[in-house]
C-alpha cells in the first residue's frame, strides 16, 4: 500500500500525518510507502514547523522532513492520498486535472471514529494547543483508517 498525507502547506499537519502513520506501520509490522505533501509550493524544501516538530519529538516520533508540492504523478504511484481538509480535496483534484487516476481521493476525517467526516484543522495561525489537538485527531484517524483498509 502505498499513502500519501496531503495538506495546504506541507509544514503542519501532514507532516505529522506521515510520522505517526509511518510509527503505525512499524507498529503492525505494515511495510508500506507512507509521504507526506502539500497542495501549495510555499514552503517546498522547507523543515516542518517547529511546533510540529515538538509534538513529534514530545511522543518520540520522527520528525526530519523537506515540504514538498502534490504532483499530478503521485496519482499514479499512490493508492491513497489523504486529505486534511475539502479545500485540499478541491485543490488535489485540480492538480489531478481530468485524467483517470488510479489513487482514491479521500478525507482523513471520514475514519474519524469520534466524529465521522471531521476535518483536520490548519493550526498554523493558533497556538501549541492546536497542534496537540491536531496530533490527537490525526492519530485516532489513522489508526481506523488502517484498520478498515487491513480488515
Ligand atoms: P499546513 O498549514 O497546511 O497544515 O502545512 C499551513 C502552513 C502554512 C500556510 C498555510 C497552512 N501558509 O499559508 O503559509
Amino acid at each position: 500500500m502505498r499513502i500519501m498525507y496531503v495538506c495546504l502547506g506541507n509544514i503542519c499537519r501532514s507532516p505529522i500525518a506521515r510520522s505517526v502513520g509511518q510509527y503505525i506501520c512499524d507498529e503492525r509490522n505494515l511495510d508500506w510507502v507512507i509521504d507526506s505533501c502539500g497542495t501549495a509550493a510555499y514552503h517546498s524544501g522547507e523543515n516542518m514547523d517547529h511546533r510540529s516538530a515538538d509534538v513529534l519529538a514530545k511522543h518520540g516520533l520522527d520528525n526530519s522532513h523537506s515540504a514538498k508540492q502534490l504532483q499530478k504523478s503521485d496519482f499514479e504511484t499512490f493508492d491513497f492520498i489523504v486529505c486534511m481538509d475539502r479545500s485540499n480535496i478541491n485543490n488535489a483534484k485540480r492538480i489531478r486535472g481530468r485524467t483517470r487516476s488510479q489513487a482514491q481521493l479521500v478525507l482523513l476525517g471520514d475514519y474519524d471514529p469520534e466524529e465521522p467526516g471531521s476535518e483536520v484543522p490548519d493550526p498554523y495561525y493558533g497556538g501549541k494547543r492546536g497542534f496537540d489537538l491536531v496530533y490527537e485527531q490525526i492519530t485516532r484517524c489513522i489508526k481506523s483508517f488502517y484498520d478498515s483498509i487491513t480488515e
